[in-house]
């Protein structure tokens, strides 16, 4: 046990008292129209992040205030303890969306929290203690969604992992077989990586692991965290790799800026869910409940995962240039694959007021745009990209 000594001295306490954990964009918000954001010198910059892959509607959706302002004066909130139509909804809707064979919605606050709940329901579910991850993930920075983060050992912090983890290569079908055992409770997969850098596993090497899953009795889980609820230019990955995992776990779009998670569950897992299995005082509350059903709403009505897919295409026609020499990914989860360091692009951008992000791979600068994002404003980004050196 370290001493009170041991633990000092602490550096010099920030002076905003925010804990200095995170990288600074050189820009302040202070509001934000559709897809473009407002700094108080009065600069409009053109928001192809999304704050991490959340604001999915852009900014002032009309359904999205207008769901969040109804509920706040019907009611702002009660635990899953009482009973209530807006929960009901909101978990029908998530499920109609999906169109998966996912009839069970537990919902969280975050996307680690979604993944930290499915691991643990799948090593309680199957009795074992060993997990197959991928190189490259990002699965959160809790206990077990931190355990199956590549590289998380620089960061981790606890003094063991919650089970043994196994990683295995990208897109390598061939390494699976000895990876997954009838040791391993679960497998979990970013059908398309975030943070490593918008890369797409692809239908062919998913369903390698849907197949080695079945022959294992491990369950398969899909976090569609990033890439879900429309991201792709479909509900859901799963449904456009044609692949159906055990368990999903979804987040940040699902709340297009109200914080909310969601762990979908076919019926053979939900068949063995018992009383206090899971647990969350926040999660499913009726704001984010009112919110997931509004966002859906808006996915469908405005038309968005067409519009996700056609100006994605945009994206891959026009923005070739410069010092971009491929895309890879899929809808609004890609990966512009630059020459010189992605960062320095990234900054080069930002100058020209058009705000991107990067990712785990050096060399690819990540775009996540609000899905309302328009081919005017892919012309925008393709002239800003044309002006830098090849
Ligand atoms: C694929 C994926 N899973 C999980 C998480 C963790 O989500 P949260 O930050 O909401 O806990 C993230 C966050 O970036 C993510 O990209």
């Amino acid at each position: 046990m370290p001493t009170a000594a041991a633990l000092a001295p602490l550096p010099a306490p920030a002076r905003d008292h925010l804990a200095q954990v995170f990288a600074q964009y050189p820009i302040e918000v202070v509001d934000g129209r559709d897809v473009w954001l407002h700094t108080p010198d009065g600069r409009s910059i053109l928001d192809l992040y999304g704050g991490h892959a959340v604001a999915a509607l852009g900014y002032g959706h009309p359904r999205w205030l207008a769901a969040l302002e109804r509920q706040a004066r019907e009611v702002a909130f009660q635990s899953n303890a009482v009973p209530m139509e807006v929960r009901r909804r909101a978990a029908r809707k998530l499920v109609e969306f999906s169109a998966l064979p996912l009839d069970t919605v537990f919902f969280v606050n975050s996307g680690a929290e979604a993944n930290e709940n499915a691991l643990r329901t799948a090593c309680r579910i199957t009795g074992r203690g060993h997990v197959v991850a991928v190189e490259g993930a990002f699965h959160g920075r809790t206990a077990a969604a931190a355990a199956v983060t590549h590289g998380s050992a620089a960061w981790y912090g606890y003094p063991r992992t919650p089970f043994d983890v196994t990683f295995v290569p990208r897109r390598d079908a061939a390494a699976l077989a000895g990876a997954i055992t009838t040791d391993t409770a679960a497998v979990i997969v970013e059908p398309v990586q975030g943070v490593g850098g918008a890369f797409d596993m692809g239908a062919e090497y998913l369903s390698a692991i849907r197949r080695r899953c079945d022959e294992t009795c491990a369950l398969l889980i899909f976090d569609e965290v990033q890439c879900g609820v429309g991201r792709t230019g479909h509900p859901f990955a799963a449904n456009l790799y044609g692949v159906v995992p055990d368990m999903l776990t979804t987040a940040k779009a699902l709340g297009a800026g109200f914080p909310v998670g969601a762990l979908l569950m076919a019926p053979h897992v939900a068949a063995h869910l018992r009383m206090n299995d899971l647990g969350t005082t926040f999660g499913g509350g009726p704001l984010a409940c009112a919110v997931v059903e509004a966002v859906i709403d808006a996915i469908r009505q405005d038309g968005l995962l067409e519009n996700v897919r056609r100006v994605s295409e945009r994206v891959r026609e026009r923005c070739i240039v410069g010092p971009v020499t491929g895309i890879q990914g899929e809808g609004f989860l890609l990966g512009l694959r630059t020459r010189v360091p992605a960062k320095q692009v990234q900054a080069a951008l930002l100058e020209r007021d058009i705000l991107t992000g990067t990712s785990g791979d050096p060399s690819i600068l990540r775009l996540l745009p609000p899905f309302t994002l328009r081919e005017e404003h892919v012309d925008l980004l393709a002239a800003a990209l044309a002006e830098l050196p090849a």
